[in-house]
């Protein structure tokens, strides 16, 4: 199990992986290849995006390949946080594949995107999900989360927030 960048060679992968997710919006959202003709369109748009450009901060995307070279989730690190990712989003956010959820692997995901944010010199990570994300929620305590103050958005909807400390 490893994390990997976006690159030609997961291409088939991807695609099938957004498939399977169907019609809901894919999380982390980045990953959405629905609105670019080809893949190498998708990959530029990717890493561009990721050096920070416009309303986008500073960004790193991997992918989570397990020992049979199947693609399993997604994870998005955002480097610093801006006003909007301060209540909804934080630093990190991650999707597991329909069929593989269950079996530990956002837990695991989770833990993985942490190594990477203490190599990125992070000190408390955010991480957020929906009041409904029961799931999500326990893969942030279990990885240390501890709560903040929820934020309420213009809809009512409740996210709730939880920081976990790294330094
Ligand atoms: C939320 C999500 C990431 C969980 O992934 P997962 O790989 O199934 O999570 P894990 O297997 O690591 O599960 C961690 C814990 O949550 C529990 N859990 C997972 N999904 C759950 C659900 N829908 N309802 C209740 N508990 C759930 C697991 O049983 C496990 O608890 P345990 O350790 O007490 O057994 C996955 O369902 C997903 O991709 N959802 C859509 C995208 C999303 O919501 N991303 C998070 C945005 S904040």
């Amino acid at each position: 199990m490893r994390l990997v960048e976006p690159s030609m060679e997961w291409q088939n992968e991807h695609k099938s992986y957004v498939e399977e997710w169907g019609p809901s919006r894919l999380v982390p959202s980045s990953f959405n290849i629905s609105k670019f003709e080809t893949y190498a369109d998708f990959l530029d748009n990717f890493f561009a995006r990721q050096k920070g450009d416009g309303n986008w901060v500073p960004s790193s995307g991997y992918m989570l390949i397990d020992d049979n070279k199947a693609l399993v989730g997604m994870v998005d690190i955002r480097h610093e946080l801006n006003e909007d990712l301060l209540q909804i989003g934080g630093h990190v956010g991650y999707g597991i594949r329909p069929t593989e959820r269950g079996k530990g692997y956002a837990t695991r995901i989770l833990a993985e995107a942490l190594k990477k944010c203490k190599e990125l010199n992070i000190p408390r990570v955010l991480v957020t999900c929906d009041k409904e994300n029961i799931g999500s929620a326990k893969v942030i305590i279990k990885n240390g989360g501890v709560e903040d103050e929820s934020f309420i958005d213009k809809d009512g909807k409740v996210i709730r927030r939880f920081w976990i400390q790294l330094f």
